[in-house]
């Protein structure tokens, strides 16, 4: 349980200047220097009445309700824009200030309505608080004279209402919006009386550039914005605080409840990773998880063609552990094997390996993470020693040129996007690396000094040539390549090669040269320069050839172990890195310990009491084509959507028809429910106690807020699995598994639920050397000792554009959309994507005589599929982009199975497609199994 109400010191912390001390009403109290006066009263435990101040924001001073008097000066200065100096006395409750706030207070309230009782924000409205606070007894000045009190409402936004009779114009909501989120969706309009709260140019909510992330309706002191969720439900009466499960971000939230019922979302304020904001998704698209298409009792059948049968429990587990236990008896343990969840918590990743290598005795086990980000755990391994980023999201503020390359963050990673932004508006250099005008190139307050719109499948000769000029010009950090790293010499005569000058490969990358070189030169000449990365650089086949290209140039600039620098993978789903550290992967126990280690496995082997396999077992692709062999007949699929998010749907489904038995734990009938023999109901984050680890190794607390609908926790059922296979596995709570983790996982020695509860949150790794965890990694040496360069020469991917195929394909995702949507779709979000679109430029649309909103047909060598055009010259031409949210879609029927040569990372960033208005012969959709995906046709 946490408070439901966190203390607002008025205006924000400031940070390591010296300390002044001065006496508020008689108390002493020591500040940084640069503190407001309201700040140093509200640490002294003096509140001061405020109405546009919160510590959320720079003060502003609008509202007159924080006046004060300090001893020495004239007047009554606002506390909020006063600076505490040293030696000052003030004074907050004097008869002079009293009456001046009175005042105010009588006007506020002379044009405000007085629903106060039946308002949805009773109990929770600064106004209200403030009126009490400062003692208004009366209104003098009546209410019969003009006011707002007929403003029409705006309705617009499904999440949140916009009642602007009830606005005092304090502009919290616009600051919000420029300082913290950085999409300045909002004005005040007009001057005076006049003066209003605008969406845009006069627009509604939904018209606007509003992205919906709530900031506004979080800093808002009135019931003007309100979550619609707390109109109709009431206020909440008690929180819990939990972590979205989403991305890769990590935000953490208060959940408020009303009884057993989830109210509203709240980010916390003391959340690690979002520090008090938020995106649409982890604010309020919740309520996915008491959709009524929940499947909330397990299911089982013989045959995939026959109807679903609801069973007990046992019956379900018992099927699943006599079925899994046949086909061992019949093809070996190497024909069984699982895939975990990159959604679930820690706890249970770690038991879902534990149960494929000890109880089904194969190391078959792989997670979803082979198709995002398995290549940054290869790349930077080879090379720092450790399969994770660098830096924690803070370190940005201090970074002075940010790079980045194949990721969008404003819409994968938005939170962490807004606290780039900010940067980035207070002077940080930006250089964009992708083949899409994203968002960050140009938006409010934002340009980007140099956008290298590189053709796709080009990376690694992009970042060749941009090292190529940093070792050619000079422009190494010699002192730091020296002390710190290995191999540079040969390194840098394979990367000062003519080949890889950035003049050699322009014609192939599209970017002209000299914007490589300035865009060299900006980087390596910064103080701090940092890199952020996402899929668009591990989806390709040579995804783990160019994490080791960033490793090497940041190495090169010295830009590793401090503040502002770095390698940053950001990454998708909400534990991927949980899941990567918990020992998904065939080949590594948790902690990325080689399972050919003896030592390693002698660990494990001795507290599970059972004798594990050196040899990696199959990757996912792998288990596929074993299926079609029929070498693999059994697979337990762990809370992953395969048929729609892996490439090559064709395959993976005839891969999942081959087998004997599919077993499926997730909330809803997926795609691959479709191929399933036992449904195993999942428990929605909301459900579960347990942890996830974020982006920057940040081990984040999963609490409860209801219990499981199913009646049963995921990991409990996967331990009685286990158990009925003949393999005892038996905890009381998560905590117990992860007390298991940190004794087996030296990264994670120092972890535990009863450290978590008093640090918020640990970033490994976490053991006797850093009892707190490690914020920054690679500070003194490289984990692995020296940082090793890797000469990274640049082999084109064999997907190449030809006359039957002329345009590249690239997926992505966009915000208010996650992953293949099972979540999202079933939320309001959809009120802002309903459907998958195909992003085409204006070129190759009009070639094809396609317009916006037209059908069209989009076909690999591989399949093909049906969705509308949008005309937009965000793309380059040649280029085409579209999402994979919507199984009716099916994106990846189009992208191939080529992948990346390290880690089997599937190209789904580089497929050759043709793009053609839908024609009737190409109209038919013949569905898979019972709806959604599309066959697997080719098209002439
Ligand atoms: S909408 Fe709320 S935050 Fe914005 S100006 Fe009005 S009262 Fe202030
Ligand atoms: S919801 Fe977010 S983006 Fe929209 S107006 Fe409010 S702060 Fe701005
Ligand atoms: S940025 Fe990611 S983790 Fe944060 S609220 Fe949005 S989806 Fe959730
Ligand atoms: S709180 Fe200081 S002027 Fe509004």
């Amino acid at each position: 349980m946490s408070l439901l109400k966190e203390p607002d010191f008025g205006t924000p912390a400031k940070e390591g200047a010296a300390t002044i001390s001065l006496e508020v009403d008689g108390l002493p109290v020591s500040v940084p220097e640069g503190t407001s006066v309201m700040r140093a009263a509200a640490l002294a435990g003096v509140d001061i009445p405020k109405l546009c101040a919160t510590d959320r924001l720079d003060a502003f001073g609008s509202c007159r309700l924080c006046l004060v008097e300090i001893d020495g000066r004239r007047g009554t200065p606002a506390s909020c824009t006063t600076p505490a100096a040293d030696g000052m006395v003030v004074r907050t409750q004097t008869p002079k200030v009293a009456k001046l706030r009175e005042n105010v207070m009588e006007l506020y309230i002379s044009d405000h309505p007085l629903d106060c009782l039946t308002c949805g924000a009773n109990g929770d409205c600064e106004l209200q608080d403030m009126a009490g606070a400062v003692g208004l007894r009366q209104v003098r000045y009546g209410y019969e004279g003009e006011n707002h009190f007929d403003a029409i409402k705006d309705q617009s936004n499904p999440y949140f209402d916009f009642d602007p009779s009830k606005c005092i114009v304090c502009s919290r909501c616009v600051r919000a919006c420029d300082e913290i989120q950085g999409t300045f969706a909002l004005t005040i309009e007009g001057r005076g009386f006049a003066s209003k709260v605008s969406p845009g140019a006069g627009e509604s909510f939904m018209d606007s550039e509003c992205v919906s992330c709530g900031a506004c309706v979080q800093a808002c002191p009135t019931a003007t914005l309100q979550e619609r969720s707390v109109i109709e439900l009431g206020m909440p009466s008690r929180s819990v605080i939990t972590t979205c499960a989403y991305c890769g971000v990590g935000c953490s939230f208060k959940a408020e409840l009303r009884g057993d019922e989830l109210v509203r979302m709240v980010p916390h304020k003391d959340g690690g990773a979002n520090e008090g904001h938020s995106c649409v998704k982890g604010r309020f698209a919740f309520g996915y998880a008491t959709h009524p298409d929940r499947v909330l009792r397990p299911m089982v059948r013989e045959k995939i063609t026959d109807p679903w049968r609801e069973v007990e429990w046992e019956e379900a587990i018992g099927t699943v552990a006599r079925r899994m236990l046949e086909i061992r008896r019949l093809h070996g343990a190497g024909a069984i094997g699982a895939i975990t969840s990159s959604r679930c918590t820690n706890e249970e990743v770690y038991v879902v390996q534990k149960m494929v290598r000890a109880a089904f005795g194969s190391n078959n086990v792989d997670t979803c993470a082979r198709v995002c980000h398995s290549p940054t755990g290869y790349g930077l391994k080879q090379t720092f020693g450790e399969s994770a980023g660098t830096q924690d999201f803070r370190s940005v503020a201090q970074a002075d040129v940010i790079m980045v390359i194949g990721a969008n963050p404003t819409d994968g990673h938005p939170v962490f996007a807004s606290r780039m932004k900010q940067r980035i508006r207070q002077g940080a250099r930006l250089i964009v690396i992708d083949p899409r005008r994203i968002d960050l190139v140009r938006s409010p307050h934002i340009t980007a000094d140099h956008h290298l719109q590189l053709n796709p499948g080009t990376n690694v000769a992009v970042v060749n040539a941009i090292a190529h000029v940093v070792v050619t010009e000079g422009l190494v950090d010699e002192s730091f390549i020296a002390a710190r790293c290995e191999g540079f010499d040969e390194w840098a005569e394979f990367i000062s090669r003519e080949e890889n000058s950035p003049e050699a490969v322009q014609q192939l990358t599209g970017v002209p040269a000299a914007e490589v070189r300035a865009a060299a030169r900006l980087y390596a000449q910064a103080s701090n320069g940092a890199i952020y990365y996402g899929l668009g650089v591990t989806e390709h086949s040579q995804g783990s050839t160019m994490v080791m290209g960033m490793a090497n140039l940041a190495m090169a600039c010295g830009n590793i172990g401090r503040d502002g620098v770095g390698v940053n993978p950001l990454r998708g789903q909400n534990n991927v890195q949980g899941s990567c550290d918990m020992g998904s992967f065939p080949h590594e126990l948790s902690g990325y310990r080689h399972v050919s280690d003896d030592a390693v496995r002698q660990v494990f082997e001795n507290l599970w009491g059972t004798t594990l396999l050196p040899e990696p077992g199959l990757r996912i692709p792998n288990m596929f084509d074993a299926a079609l062999e029929g070498t693999f007949r059994g697979l337990f699929v762990h809370g992953e959507d395969i048929a729609q998010s892996d490439p090559n749907v064709g395959h993976v489904t005839a891969a999942l028809s081959a087998m004997e038995l599919v077993v499926v734990q997730d909330l809803f009938i997926n795609e691959t429910a479709k191929f399933a023999h036992v449904f195993l109901p999942g428990a929605s984050f909301l459900e579960k106690d347990g942890t996830f680890t974020n982006a920057e190794r940040r081990i984040n607390r999963v609490r409860a807020v209801m219990k499981p609908k199913s009646g049963r926790h995921e990991w409990d059922i996967v331990c009685q699995v286990a158990t009925a296979m003949g393999y005892p596995m038996h905890y009381d709570h998560p905590r117990q598994i992860m007390d298991e983790i940190a004794t087996v996982t030296p990264t994670f020695a120092g972890v535990s639920f009863e450290r978590l509860e008093q640090a918020g949150s640990i970033q490994w790794p976490c053991d006797a050397d850093a009892p707190d965890g490690t914020p920054i990694m690679h500070v003194e040496s490289f984990t692995r000792g020296k940082g090793r360069f890797v000469p990274t020469p640049f082999v084109p991917t064999e997907e190449r554009s030809t006359r039957r195929f002329p345009l590249i394909l690239t997926t992505g995702r966009i915000l208010s959309q996650y992953n293949v949507g099972a979540q999202t779709r079933r939320t309001a979000n959809i009120a802002w994507h309903q459907e998958d679109l195909l992003e085409i430029h204006p070129h190759d649309a009009e070639d094809r005589g396609i317009t916006d909103g037209d059908e069209v047909t989009l076909a690999s060598r591989v399949g093909q599929t049906k969705l509308r055009a949008k005309i937009s010259d965000r793309m380059p031409t040649g280029v085409v982009y579209t999402t994979f949210h919507y199984p009716v879609t099916g994106a990846n029927v189009v992208t191939t199975e080529n992948s990346d040569w390290a880690t089997n990372c599937p190209e789904y960033k580089v497929t050759a497609v043709q793009v053609a208005l839908a024609r009737p012969a190409v109209r038919d959709r013949t569905a898979h199994a019972q709806d959604g995906v599309l066959a697997v046709e080719l098209v002439d």
